[in-house]
């Protein structure tokens, strides 16, 4: 059954069944692999896309109940000042290891530095919350996302 998705910016037409996901659409079918199939439960959010504007779980989303949003992947978002400030402090802290949580905590934590421009511990933590890392103790997750705000606030981040 056919359903036409605006997925980063453009348009593309799949061919989905009512139970596919918005993540196996992304990752089978249009070839964008950023959002990664971690516990496909909605528990980890290695999955997160952004969906007008919120992350959402693409493992949790149904490609159909997905018409009409527009749907951004790290892929659409990797050439945005935010990201390629989270990119860059990611990097400098030693934000990750295995990075399978990457690209989904850089959704979540884009989409938190579009509303608030200086969030505090907590609020990065509670952005992050739903976003599970089995490597790098957060610690430096937290400082990554406050030093990409910070830059930013700075006009430092390009
Ligand atoms: S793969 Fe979607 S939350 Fe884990
Ligand atoms: S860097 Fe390995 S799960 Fe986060």
């Amino acid at each position: 059954m056919s359903v036409t998705l605006q997925i980063n910016g453009e348009a593309a037409s799949v061919d989905a069944a009512l139970h596919d996901t918005l993540l196996s659409v992304l990752r089978e079918q249009l070839q964008l692999h950023a959002a990664k199939r971690g516990c496909n439960q909605g528990v980890c959010g290695a999955c997160t896309v952004n969906i007008d504007g919120w992350p959402a779980r693409a493992c949790l989303s149904l490609a159909h109940g997905c018409e009409g949003a527009q749907v951004r992947t790290l892929e659409g978002l990797n050439h945005t000042p935010r990201v390629r400030a989270l990119q860059r402090a990611f990097t400098e802290a030693g934000a990750f290891q295995c990075g399978f949580c990457t690209p989904g905590m850089l959704v979540a934590a884009e989409a938190l530095l579009s509303r608030e421009p200086a969030p505090d511990e907590a609020a990065v933590r509670r952005a992050l919350s739903g976003n599970l890392c089995r490597c790098t103790g957060y610690v430096t997750i937290v400082q990554a996302v406050r030093a990409a705000a910070a830059a930013l606030r700075a006009g430092s981040a390009s």
